[in-house]
């Protein structure tokens, strides 16, 4: 399938500006303030992933950018009772759940759905009841992938992780495997009625060919917008991250 399906959207993940802040336990830098830029800048939604140690995003993030915020709140989080306690509390546009350990640096892989099917369908029952959209983010694996159209998902996020680093360390056999295996995966989720987005690891460098595939409707995208914004502001790493998805996207 070649045809574009629309208008890809940039979620920008503000989770570093609060890692940041949190370094030296100050009240700065806001990463409140990032969304407000972010939206500014052209960001279609913004992310923030508030994980079970609080290391970086706390819950009074999470309220405040429920408060303050015009574009939809894309809420990340474990399969916990916790969080899903909070996620019904405050409704989020979406959530996203993701796997969580605690001495991982960050998301590592994707959620194993095919082995705790019922488990996460019961636990986002509730949350699509409350008018969550939900997506899970799951590695580029057919098993998975039919698993969560299974499970009654409304998106899946495909872990672009793997397929980024590939790039950036030269491995580029595996960038290239990588890549179509993202590819034919889109494209089975998006036959299967998923709608379909794509994270983890983008860089100017590896977001073409990512933007490239017409089944994916949106990338979330944050450490390296994050780190890029402290040598060119986050409004112009935002915008150049948009030219460059634009461009690939024809
Ligand atoms: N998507 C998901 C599901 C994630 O867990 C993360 C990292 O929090 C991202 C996207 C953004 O990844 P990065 O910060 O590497 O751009």
């Amino acid at each position: 399938m070649t045809d574009y399906l629309g208008q890809l959207r940039l979620g920008v993940n503000i989770d570093h500006v609060a890692t940041v802040r949190n370094a030296r336990g100050s009240s700065y830098p806001d990463p409140v303030r990032a969304a407000h830029l972010a939206e500014a800048a052209g960001a279609d939604g913004i992310t923030a992933h508030l994980r079970e140690d609080r290391r970086h995003i706390t819950d009074s993030d999470i309220e405040r950018l429920m408060e303050a915020l015009t574009v939809p709140l894309n809420f990340e989080m474990a399969a916990t009772e916790e969080m899903q306690a909070i996620a019904l509390r405050h409704k989020p546009h979406a959530v996203c759940i993701v796997p969580e350990r605690r001495e991982e640096l960050t998301t590592e892989g994707g959620l194993e759905v095919a082995r705790q099917e019922n488990r996460l369908a019961d636990f986002i029952a509730p949350l699509r009841e409350a008018g969550c959209r939900v997506s899970l983010f799951i590695a580029a694996d057919r098993a998975q992938v039919e698993a969560a159209a299974r499970i009654g998902t409304d998106v899946v996020e495909l872990h672009v992780g793997p397929l980024c680093d590939a790039f950036h360390e030269g491995h580029m056999d595996f960038h290239a495997a990588e890549l179509a295996r993202v590819a034919e995966m889109a494209m089975r989720a998006h036959e299967l009625g998923l709608e379909v987005h794509a994270g983890h690891g983008i860089t100017y460098d590896t977001v073409a060919p990512i933007a490239a595939l017409p089944q994916v409707m949106e990338l979330n995208i944050g450490h390296f917008l994050i780190g890029e914004a402290i040598f060119t502001g986050l409004k112009a790493a935002i915008a150049e991250m948009r030219r460059r998805m634009e461009a690939a996207r024809g």
